[in-house]
């Protein structure tokens, strides 16, 4: 690529495909503004007042020359934009096996959160060459990540789960922007994405402080707010089973069905009226503005932790037990204190 200080490096599998298509349409802009210029510079001399140019016989209309100029642009936008859709699909696609990182926005900070339990601020570990999905959501208002040297860019809404995905093919440092105003801070709403050896990553995360994968801090507050009274492993009286849920279909009260997504079990556990799953009562009572969404997530991690089509075998599958742990791992993590605001206390 060109060596150019305005081009950020091409850190991702698809960043080279997207700085040709920007380039492609870059150049194809240029042709044709250059070609009006020269026509408008060309006619204007040509027919400036006092010229002795011949005006008789203007010309009216030429159907062979209009129909092959819009067929050719036909071709040329039509073309640009199967490109671009190609690119985009394939950089909005689920990779078959990513890693999941859990990403929450807030003013005026970048969290994330990993499958293994480390969480961080402003700070991104990822592992090179292999397929990364963000699992994004904020605690507030709208932001929006952006990591320029994989060329990808989208929006992160409070209330649901936007998903990213990118695979980096260099190590190195790049950085995070959030390209959303969000408010006073929002130029200061930064963060670095360190891109390293798949051995390295290990290392870093087992040499994390949090020992206990986020599905087992799920596990907890699964217990501790009672969740398991009604979904309890095999009980399916009052409420249906979360084993192997995460991935199926569920079905749904009054026909139709349901794919049972983080965004699924999300609005379950907040908004439980919404959808009814089939053969049940609607009587869950909600949890909006009783847990955070750090805690929504642990819930998520842990219920995938089940197993279903997308996740491996249950790993908490006896979780019967009345025992109540006052405290899980990931809540009582140190990046917090950097936080201002409070976590809502416990039920
Ligand atoms: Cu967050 Cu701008």
């Amino acid at each position: 690529m060109v060596d150019l200080p305005f081009f950020a490096p091409q850190a991702s599998t698809i960043a080279g495909q997207v700085d040709l298509l920007l380039l492609a349409l870059i150049g194809l802009s240029s042709v044709f503004t250059l070609i009006v210029v020269a026509l408008i510079a060309y006619f204007g001399i040509k027919y400036r007042r006092g010229r002795a140019a011949d005006r008789s016989q203007p010309p009216i209309g030429n159907v062979k020359l209009e129909l092959s100029w819009m067929a050719g642009l036909l071709v040329l936008a039509v073309g640009t934009f199967t490109w671009a859709s190609l690119i985009y699909l394939r950089s909005f696609n689920p990779p078959d096996k990513s890693l999941d990182i859990y990403v929450i926005g807030k003013q005026w900070m970048w969290k994330f959160q990993h499958q293994e339990g480390p969480r961080e601020i402003d700070t991104l570990h990822v592992p090179v060459n292999r397929p990364v999905r963000l699992i994004m959501t904020s605690q507030d208002v709208i932001h929006s990540l952006y990591i320029p040297a994989f060329r990808l860019k989208y929006d992160v809404i409070p209330g649901r789960y936007t998903n990213l995905y990118f695979e980096a093919n260099q190590t190195g440092e790049y950085h995070i922007f959030c390209t959303e105003y969000c408010g006073t801070n929002h130029s200061q709403m930064r963060g670095t994405v360190i891109v390293m050896e798949p051995r390295d990553y290990q290392n870093w995360l087992s040499g994390s402080t949090v020992s206990a994968p986020l599905s087992q801090a799920g596990q907890d507050l699964f217990t501790q707010l009672g969740c398991s009274s009604c979904h309890a492993a095999g009980a399916s009286v009052r409420a249906p089973s979360l084993v192997a849920l995460f991935g199926s279909q569920a079905p749904l009260e009054g026909g139709g069905s349901v794919t049972a997504d983080e965004s699924y079990i999300r609005e379950s556990i907040f908004f439980p009226q919404k959808k009814i799953v089939a053969g049940y009562d609607p009587i869950m009572p909600t949890y909006e503005g009783r847990i955070t969404e750090e805690q929504m997530l642990q819930l998520v991690a842990y219920i995938k932790s089940l197993g279903g089509g997308a996740s491996q075998a249950a790993e908490g599958s006896s979780q019967t037990g009345t025992q109540v742990s006052t405290e899980s791992p990931a809540l009582t993590e140190t990046p917090d204190a950097a936080e201002s605001a409070g976590t809502p206390t416990q039920p």
